[in-house]
This record gives structure tokens, sequence and C-alpha cells, in this order.
């Protein structure tokens, strides 16, 4: 039978003397927590969580119910395990400061929340840092993100590599499904809100993108980051969210989206930019802090940082 998350954490503690008890219980609570807002993401039109919860949160945006459900599912089981320092939420406007020291965690309780009410993938994405999440992503202990797609999957990385789990629905458990999440060098995607082209503060970037179309490469855009970024990162290609006009740091936070999701995909062998500079190196300044995104395979994360810089 596949290793349960649980097992896999424990046999992994002997190669990696960083992830102490502390962190595995932490992970394990994340984990477990991520379960319960899988059934209620299954269960959604039946529990009366669809639709707006009437509220608008620090980003200006319209709060959807199952992002306010899975926020509380998520901040209740980090403070009762009480292994979390720091608890950061895209849906809370400030850090929720538990103790100095210890795991700081910061995390995007439901991602793609446009896509809640039309039944199509949504995710949870999360980053651990030791006590403080105020610092690059370079830093990251451990980040990964759950799938609430046609299956529900956890993936992560320790630090060491890309695994993925499948939440098998006989034996409630995340079991290991693949051992390691390689990146292709290229790939043949490529994903980006082309309805923004016009506003793209970046010419290079319309030249890159039509580049592409001239080798035959296909758009696929979710408008979820989590399925955008798991099909990127098991296919291979590349995924943009840049600065426009109207989002001049772009629309994506650092914290609990490019953080973890660069720390992955580098993980797995690919690339992750602003544009400027890799995202993991980006020093932290307020906790919702914007940056542009591109991420993907080596090949096309290279071509489009030489676009861009040609501008
Ligand atoms: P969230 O639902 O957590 O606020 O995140 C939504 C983000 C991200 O999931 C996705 O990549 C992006 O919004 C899509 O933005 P557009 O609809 O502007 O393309
Ligand atoms: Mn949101
Ligand atoms: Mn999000
Ligand atoms: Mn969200």
């Amino acid at each position: 039978m596949a290793v349960p998350l649980s097992v896999y954490l424990f046999q992994k503690k002997e190669e990696m003397e960083w992830l102490d008890d502390e962190l595995i219980l932490l992970l394990n609570e994340i984990a477990t927590a991520t379960k319960e807002i899988a059934g209620k993401v299954r269960k959604a039109g039946l529990l009366g969580v669809l639709g707006s919860a009437g509220k608008v949160n620090v980003q200006g945006e319209e709060v959807q119910k199952l992002d306010e459900l899975a926020n509380e599912i998520l901040i209740e089981s980090l403070k009762n395990c009480g292994k979390a320092c720091q608890i950061t939420s895209e849906e809370v406007e400030d850090c929720l400061i538990v103790s100095e020291k210890g795991y700081a965690v910061a995390f995007d309780p439901l991602d793609g929340s446009s896509n809640i009410d039309v039944n199509v993938s949504i995710g949870t994405i999360f980053s651990i840092q030791k006590d403080s999440i105020m610092k690059p992503g370079r830093e990251q202990v451990a980040a990964g993100y759950v799938i609430y797609g046609p299956s529900t999957m956890l993936v992560m990385s320790l630090g060491r590599g890309v695994v993925a789990f499948t939440l098998d629905p006989e034996s409630g458990n995340y079991l290991l499904s693949h051992p390691e999440v390689k990146m292709p060098e290229k790939g043949k995607i490529y994903s980006i809100n082309e309805a923004n082209r016009n506003k793209w503060t970046n010419e290079g970037l319309r030249r890159f993108v039509d580049s592409l179309k001239e080798e035959k490469y296909t758009l696929r855009y979710v408008g979820s980051m989590v399925a955008d970024v798991h099909r990127t990162l098991f296919k291979g290609g590349i995924f943009i969210y840049p600065a426009d006009k109207k989002n001049t740091s772009g629309k994506l936070r650092l914290l609990y989206e490019a953080n973890p999701m660069a720390f992955l995909i580098e993980q797995a062998g690919g690339m992750a930019s602003t544009g400027e500079k890799p995202i993991l190196e980006v020093v932290p300044k307020e906790l919702h802090q914007r940056v542009p995104v591109i991420l993907g395979s080596k090949w096309e994360v290279e071509k489009c940082l030489e676009f861009i810089g040609q501008e």
C-alpha cells in the first residue's frame, strides 16, 4: 500500500535533521485541516456555503463563504496544535502572533475563489518559515498546496525535491502517489490572462507571448493559481501573472502565493522570477504585498526574461 503522509514524514526524519517533531506535527495538522476543507468543498452546494459572505477583505476582494470557512478551519487547527508561532492568512489583515519562537505559517486558505461557484478546481496554499514569515522565500522550511480537483492532492517540498500525495476517499489518508515530481525542461503550454494583454506594462512580454504562438504553444488558463501551477509543474511550460496598469506589482501575493509556489517550482527544477529577480530573493516589506510572477520550465522562463529585458 502507498505510504501515508504521517509515515512518510516520520521516515524522512532520518535524512532531514531540520525536520523536527514540531514541524512534522504542524504539517500533519495542516494536512488534516485541508481534509476538512476538502469535505466542505465537495459538498458546498448542499451545505449552503457557496456564494458571497457579504464582506470585503484586506485585499479589496469580495469574500466568498468558502474563503471564510477554510480560513476558520486553518486558524482553529493551527491554534489548537500550538506549533505555529505566527499565523498569516490572505483573509486576515494582521499577522496573528502566538509566540516569539517556532514555525511561522502563511496561507491562502482558498485559492481561486472566482471558481468556487462554477465547480472548477480550487486549492489551499501554505508556506512555513522559522520564527518569522517576513523573510525571503529562499529560507522556507516547507511549502505546499492542496488542489481540490478531480482528486484531492497535496503537493509539497521540505527543501529536498517535490513530493505529492493523493487523498484516498476510502481510508481518508493522504497516500504517497508521486515520490519525486520533476519539471520538464520545456513545455508546450503557456498560461496567462490574455484579457489583460493591452494593460501589461512590459512590451517585451507581448512579444514573448506572440513568439510562443509562433511555436504552436497552446494556452491553458484556469484562473486558480493552484490549478495553473499544478499543470505547469507536471506538464512544463510557463505561468505568468505580470504587472499591469491596474495591478502595478501584479496581483499575486508574495507570502502565501508566490513564495510557496516558487519554492516548489525551483525544487522541481524550474525557475520563478518577478521579471527582475528570483521570487525567492524578494525581501518582504508588507504582509500582503504583491509581486509579478513568471514561473515554470527553465527554457520558457529564461526566454521570457530575455524578451522582457529587451523591452
Ligand atoms: P484568491 O482566490 O486566493 O484571491 O486568488 C485568486 C488569484 C489566483 O488564484 C489566480 O491565479 C488569479 O487570482 C486569477 O486572477 P485573474 O482572474 O485576474 O486572472
Ligand atoms: Mn482572495
Ligand atoms: Mn490565491
Ligand atoms: Mn484566497
